[in-house]
């Protein structure tokens, strides 16, 4: 009896010594250690022994159990710790590699201007207005002094969705909007960038649809200079500080006096270049002070308030600023294109 429990510790000091993974740990465990196991098997024999004899071969076969137990439990450790050294050699990092860069998009060149005109503007203290472009006649044309048969209703060839309804020509109906909701109290002063359509045949420089920002100040006592200070800021800010603006007549409905503005070239400084057409100056939106009419139809007191407007293209402005030469690149979205705008790389 005590040879055969020597035996099965041998045996199974052997099969944990080579046991190469927690499972099969785990089966020696149940077959030496447990209830059905040999050691109990062998201890059912006892009852054949002596009085004497008994409690040594109990003991004998305790320390047999607990050399096995032992010998489980130290190989269980090492298995454990082999698998944690493997998994970290396996998901190890190298932090010295250099990084994969990240893809990152970037803003438009439109949008680009639309924020930076915005942010100047709103430095001065105005706010962001925005309206449909899905409009009324009534906005886009009537409430802007044009009634439905006005010859200059020709200036602007429209997409009509109904009669009343129509893709807006120019952001100018956000003007009438605006001094509606104001309920005839002034101050107003907004900037309003947004899409305009026009039926116009696409090319170099004409596009369908192409993006407009108006501009609107209503309050007592406003005049013509404070147009004149506030698009020479304008000017100055988006094309050099040494730039200088004229204003010359012109018409439009909504605005008596009505003005066009030009700023001095900024290539040639005003001795006559490609890009100024050798005049010096180079148009750049259209403004005026806004026609007693207007104020009134949207609520405002004319004898009491006065104010000025402007719109321009922010395409223009864009490819005047960066010297692109065919708006058609704004819309075909050629990441050639894109990236030169690119403030990352
Ligand atoms: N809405 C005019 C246009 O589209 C521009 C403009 C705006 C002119 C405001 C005067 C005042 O041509």
């Amino acid at each position: 009896m005590q040879e055969r429990l020597k035996e099965l510790q041998t045996e199974a000091l052997e099969r944990v010594n080579t046991a190469d993974d927690l499972k099969e740990l785990n089966e020696i465990r149940v077959s030496y250690l447990g209830k059905k196991g040999p050691i109990t098997e062998v201890l059912k024999g006892m009852g054949k022994l002596s009085a004497e004899e008994r409690p040594k071969m109990g003991a004998l076969a305790n320390e047999v159990r607990d050399a096995i137990a032992a010998a489980i439990e130290s190989k269980q450790k090492n298995l454990e710790e082999a698998a944690v050294a493997a998994k970290l050699a396996a998901e190890m990092i190298d932090v010295t590699l250099p990084g994969r860069p990240v893809k990152s998009g970037n803003h438009h060149p439109l949008t680009r201007v639309v924020e930076e005109i915005e942010d100047l503007f709103i430095g001065m203290g105005y706010t962001v207005a925005e309206g449909p472009e899905v409009e009324k006649d009534y906005y886009n044309f009537e409430a802007l002094n044009l009634p439905k048969d006005h010859p200059a209703r020709d200036m602007q060839d429209s997409f009509y969705i109904t009669e009343d309804i129509l893709l807006r020509t120019q952001t100018s109906p956000v003007q009438a909007r605006t001094m509606e909701k104001h309920q005839g109290k002034g101050p107003v002063k907004i900037i309003c960038p947004g899409k305009v359509f026009r039926r116009d045949h696409d090319d170099a420089t004409h596009s369908h649809q192409f993006m407009q920002i108006e501009g609107l100040v209503v309050d007592e006592n406003i005049r013509m200079s404070d147009l004149k200070g506030t698009l020479e800021v304008f000017a100055k800010a988006m094309f050099g500080s040494d730039r200088e603006i004229r204003l010359r007549p012109s018409f439009f409905p909504f605005t008596e006096p009505s003005v066009e503005v030009d700023v001095s070239c900024f290539k040639c400084g005003g001795k006559g270049c490609n890009i100024c057409k050798k005049t010096g100056w180079i148009e750049i939106l259209g403004a005026g002070m806004v026609h007693p009419n207007v104020l009134e139809m949207s609520g405002f007191d004319s004898k009491k308030y006065s104010g000025f407007a402007f719109g321009m293209g922010v395409e223009r402005i864009a490819m005047l600023k960066y010297g692109i030469d065919d708006i058609r690149h704004f819309y075909t979205n050629d990441v050639r294109f894109l990236k030169q705008f690119s403030i990352h790389e």
